[in-house]
């Protein structure tokens, strides 16, 4: 597994801009949205992660945690014809399955041209599609988080 680690907030959100440039390249026998799960405790770097990725993609304006709002959409700008749209869920304050059905997770996922980070992946086990990627984070002290690719 690779692990990069970070030592600081900027080091996090660098990585994270780099991963989703990265992730900008066509993929083979996609039929969904590229789902990305960021899992790890409260305070590991998921959300910091979410930012610089957002900015990789050129997203601009405010990235602000979706804790309270569950969802956020940014627009991807001139990003081709691969992605248009960014979205970033939070399943920290879920009950369950239902709360992300409801917000229409199903054609979010289903769209090829959307990107979708979920913070707390293993809330919505069931309803990932299969071939998400995982990131996991871990806290190593009071400014180190390793960050891994399980899959
Ligand atoms: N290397 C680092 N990477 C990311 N965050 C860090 C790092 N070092 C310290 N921090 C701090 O850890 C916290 C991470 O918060 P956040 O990204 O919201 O985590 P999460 O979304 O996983 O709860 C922030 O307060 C941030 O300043
Ligand atoms: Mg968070």
């Amino acid at each position: 597994m690779k692990v990069f680690v970070s030592s600081s907030t900027r080091k996090t959100q660098h990585f994270a801009k780099q991963f989703a440039r990265d992730i900008l390249k066509p993929r083979e026998g996609t039929r969904g949205a590229l789902v990305v799960g960021l899992r790890g405790p409260l305070g590991s770097g998921k959300t910091t992660f979410a930012q610089g990725f957002a900015r990789g993609l050129g997203v601009t304006g405010k990235i602000l945690s979706p804790t309270f709002v569950i969802i956020k959409r940014y627009k991807i700008p001139d990003s081709g014809s691969l992605f248009h749209t960014l979205y970033h869920i939070d399943c920290y304050r879920i009950e369950g399955t239902h709360d992300i059905l409801e917000l229409g997770w199903k054609e979010l996922v289903s769209n090829p041209k959307h990107i979708v980070l979920v913070e707390w992946p293993e809330r919505i086990q069931n309803i990932l599609p299969k071939d998400a990627l995982l990131l996991e984070f871990e806290a190593k002290g009071e400014r180190a988080r390793a960050i891994s690719l399980v899959h």
